[in-house]
């Protein structure tokens, strides 16, 4: 068995947490690679939401196992209030959770770091969620990193001083910020104790002997490509790999073993935090996608900022991921656009470009946009797409021939089960 991807292909919050909680019925694992409590995954169904952050979003569905993999930060004190809000629904998670020995562990004084990091950067800021994920990737990268099996060895307060004590050092660089540091060790160290009460387990093996027992997985990405480490909008990004490749250092698999990578991107664009986004709209249309779409993140609140749908930005992280097929989120959110955009290149200094330039945040980047006829009319309880209206299956198929790769699933509400199926012949 291969196991299969989803992830975001835009600046992150393109609906990964509501697709995975669809298809999470059609595989025995689901598995978080990347990212860490910066996510904001939600999900709607029954009447109910619910926004995980660090727990994979098939854990609302009965007999799937959900691995928070090596490649993920774990902040205890966040994955004690997400077990708290799983416990008060009546979730059984004990029978559904795991976690990778491999995974590091986000320190309170990581999230000081994080917080002194930006305030001293000012206007340059890079908008972090302030979890700590930077700092705490950083000690991962410089070998000084806790991990969740340091848990359970004798000399873990021992390292777990040494690992603040250079962080107390470290904040000495920055402009002073207040903090009450013994009332987060205790809420840290209490939340230890319930982190403990999750199987910890060697993710690669249990990954790689489920494949072998021809279990389906899915692994689960969190932010998007363009907030990628290597390949986003640099220094604008987040601290880990959130493209493909990231399933196999994340995980533990071979390159070989992946099998679908299902890419998707809202029918427009959002960007939360600092860093270029060349269609950001500052018209009444973007201020009517943040209202329709109701664009505020889903873990800090912050409004995001919108704009249409950027094409050389999707074609790059298509190429980046091996995307085999395409989701389309939020198509209802413009049903009262008289017309929609698309940029279809970007125009810098006079000269056409398909490509995303080096100095992506600095260049004048003009994009070239095709204008396309709105629908005018709710598509909220379309259930096929022949029956979405024509200039709605225009714009889809637009996006399609443009991007050259199938879109299988269009998401047409928020809810659960709003998703149009479309010539689904993939092996999920
Ligand atoms: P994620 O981080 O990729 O999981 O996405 P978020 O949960 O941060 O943000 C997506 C937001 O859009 C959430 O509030 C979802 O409930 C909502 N959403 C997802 N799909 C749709 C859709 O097709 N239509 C509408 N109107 N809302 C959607
Ligand atoms: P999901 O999984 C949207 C953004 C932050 C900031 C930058 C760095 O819900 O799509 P970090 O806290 O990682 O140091 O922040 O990345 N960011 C996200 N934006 N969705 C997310 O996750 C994000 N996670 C981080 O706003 O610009
Ligand atoms: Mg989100």
């Amino acid at each position: 068995m291969n196991i299969d991807v989803i992830l975001g292909l835009q600046w992150g919050d393109e609906g990964k947490g509501k697709i995975v909680d669809y298809l999470a019925g059609n595989y025995d694992i689901v598995a978080r690679f990347q990212g860490g409590p910066n996510a904001g995954h939600t999900l709607k169904f029954d009447g109910q939401k619910f926004v995980l952050h660090i727990i994979p979003s098939g854990i609302f569905r009965e007999g799937i196992m959900n691995l928070i993999g090596n490649g993920v930060v774990v902040d205890p004190v966040i994955l004690k209030k997400e077990l708290a809000g799983l416990r008060e629904a009546d979730v059984d998670y004990h029978s559904r959770l795991l976690v990778s020995k491999k995974a590091h562990l986000i320190l309170p004084t990581h999230r000081l770091l994080d917080a002194a990091s930006e305030a001293a950067k000012g206007k340059e800021k890079i908008g972090s969620t302030l979890k700590g994920i930077g700092p705490t990737y950083m000690d991962k990268t410089g070998r000084n990193g806790l991990r969740v099996g340091d848990v359970y060895t004798d000399d873990f307060r021992k390292k777990y001083d040494t690992l603040r004590n250079k962080h107390l050092q470290l904040l000495k660089i920055y402009p002073d910020i207040d903090f009450d540091l013994e009332m987060l060790e205790n809420q840290w160290f209490g939340s230890i104790n319930t982190l403990k009460e999750l199987p910890a387990v060697d993710g690669e093996y249990y990954i790689n002997d489920a494949l072998n027992s021809d279990k389906k997985i899915l692994a689960e990405g969190a932010q998007g490509s363009m907030l990628d480490i290597d390949f986003g909008t640099y220094p604008y990004v987040t601290s880990s790999n959130t493209i493909t490749a990231g399933v196999c250092t994340g995980l533990g698999v071979a390159p070989q073993r992946i099998g679908e990578v299902i890419g998707i991107t809202k029918a427009y664009c959002t960007r939360v935090g600092s860093g270029a986004f060349p269609t950001e709209l500052y018209d009444k249309d973007g201020a009517e996608l943040a209202r329709v779409g109701q664009e505020f993140g889903a873990t800090t609140g912050r409004p995001r900022r919108c704009g249409w749908i950027d094409i050389p930005a999707l074609q790059y992280t298509i190429m980046l991921n091996g995307i085999t097929q395409l989701v389309i989120t939020k198509i209802d959110v413009m049903n009262d656009f008289e017309t929609i955009k698309a940029a279809t290149a970007y125009s810098i200094n006079g000269t056409e470009h398909h490509t995303l330039p080096f100095d992506f945040n600095n260049a004048d980047i003009e994009p070239v946009y095709q204008s396309y006829q709105g629908w005018k009319t709710s598509i909220n309880d379309v259930t096929n797409f022949d029956n979405f209206p024509t200039a709605t299956k225009d714009y889809i198929q637009a996006l399609e021939s443009q991007l050259k790769v199938p879109i299988t699933m269009i998401s047409n509400g928020p809810e659960r089960t709003k998703l149009v199926l479309r010539n689904v012949e993939a092996k999920i």
